[in-house]
């Protein structure tokens, strides 16, 4: 009995986690984006039940103008670095889309590298937005 209990807790626990993700809330999906502007990436880590600490994030373009890939390439990057104080789940950057960016479908990727619990677990994360480059 302890054990079902403990598996279902597990599951449970594992449902949870992974649930966990970091959120591209700008630019939303089809933004149409201007090569040599910036535009602003809104980024959230939402509802982590544990400890967390977001070590650095890496943005990037890629363009589709003859061939793209879903799997997790940065293409252009715009931004490396940190992403917020210690403790804070959200934050905004200013990033340039390069002058000579191809017109066209883009995919903008966020990666992040993060840690998890007591034993801070790493973890790196991929996640992906469709916008437009024109
Ligand atoms: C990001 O920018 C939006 C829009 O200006 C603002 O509402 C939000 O509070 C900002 N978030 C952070 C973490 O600075
Ligand atoms: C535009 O983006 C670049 C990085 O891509 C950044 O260094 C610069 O501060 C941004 N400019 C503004 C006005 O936010
Ligand atoms: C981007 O578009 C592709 C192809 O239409 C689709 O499979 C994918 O789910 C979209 N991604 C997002 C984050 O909307």
């Amino acid at each position: 009995m302890h054990f079902v209990k403990t598996l279902i807790y597990l599951a449970t626990l594992l449902g949870f986690v992974m649930a966990q993700s970091m959120q591209i809330l700008s630019p939303p999906a089809g933004t149409s984006l201007t090569p040599g502007n910036n535009f602003t990436v809104a980024l959230q880590m939402s509802n982590f039940p544990e400890n967390i600490d977001i070590v650095a994030v890496v943005i990037g373009l890629q363009s589709c103008a003859t061939a793209c890939s879903l799997y997790e390439y940065m293409g252009s990057v715009l931004y490396q670095g940190s992403f917020a104080p210690s403790g804070v789940l959200a934050a905004n950057f200013s990033v340039a889309v390069p002058s000579s960016f191809s017109s066209g479908a883009a995919i903008l990727g966020v990666d992040t590298l993060y840690m998890i619990g007591a034993e801070y677990q790493p973890d790196l994360q991929y996640v992906n937005q469709n916008v437009t480059v024109s």
